[in-house]
């Protein structure tokens, strides 16, 4: 897919029909290290302080909810996402834990922020850089609403490092995720999807060379379960 609407359009149907299923498959498929993994992130992003903070491509929430359960109820984050039933199943499960008073999901895209430049104290993306038609200017535009000396976190999918490990790993992700992904949530493309944007994305050394590019500061990555993900976290 090489003109960069068609993949915004396939990227946006894609997520808005599995929407419903998200969450439950997300924590079967990956034995719920997932909820470890945006744990780490947010425990970075909190790390240089302040109250309000963004979530790019929220989804349904996770890391925004997870944002205010680890740093306390005085935080207030703005999660964003172009699907709008995304943002449907996201505002349920946050009416559910009684954070809306705390967290607000808007329905937008991540290439062009509503915000002003210096507006957040820190920004966050889990899963969501690699789905991305462009993305150095996601990370430009993630840049731009931070304040200066204030965190950019990006949780993202890697290949681990050992052969043996990334062996089993790719008959997993490329075998048996897509048939049981298929079958609960009834689209078997999106789960064939999510491999193959994976094998193309930039390796860690790779991604972190393009945060540093786009003038993000001390880019940190973190290897998490194996090498499968990586928190990279930096300063504006
Ligand atoms: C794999 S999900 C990640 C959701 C959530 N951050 C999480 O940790 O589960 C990727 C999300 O990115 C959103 N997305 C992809 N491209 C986007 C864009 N250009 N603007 C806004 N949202 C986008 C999709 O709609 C989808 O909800």
């Amino acid at each position: 897919m090489t003109d960069p609407k068609d993949k915004e359009t396939f990227v946006l149907e894609m997520f808005s029909s599995i929407a419903r299923w998200y969450d439950f498959l997300n924590r079967l498929l990956s034995l719920r290290r997932d909820v470890f993994w945006r744990g780490f992130a947010v425990k970075e992003l909190l790390k240089s302080g302040g109250n309000l903070f963004l979530d790019v491509a929220t989804g349904t929430g996770d890391c925004a909810i997870e944002i205010v359960k680890s740093g306390g109820k005085d935080k207030r984050v703005i999660g964003i996402d172009f699907s709008p039933q995304m943002i449907y199943e996201g505002r349920k499960k946050i009416e559910r834990e009684g954070l809306s008073d705390c967290i607000s999901l808007l329905q937008t895209n991540a290439l062009g922020l509503p915000f002003d430049n210096n507006y957040f104290d820190g920004a966050i993306c889990a899963f969501g850089i690699r789905n991305f038609s462009d993305v150095r200017k996601g990370i430009g535009e993630m840049r731009r609403v931070v304040k200066d000396g204030r965190r950019i976190v990006i949780l993202e999918f890697t290949n681990p490092a050992n052969k043996v490990l990334r062996g089993i790993y790719h008959i997993y992700f490329k075998k048996v995720l897509p048939i049981i992904g298929g079958i609960i949530s009834g689209k078997r493309c999106a789960y064939k999807y999510l491999p193959d944007s994976v094998m193309t994305f930039p390796d860690r050394d790779e991604f972190k060379k393009i945060m540093e590019e786009e003038n993000i500061r001390n880019v940190q990555s973190f290897a998490l379960t194996f090498g499968i993900a990586t928190v990279y976290a930096g300063v504006k």
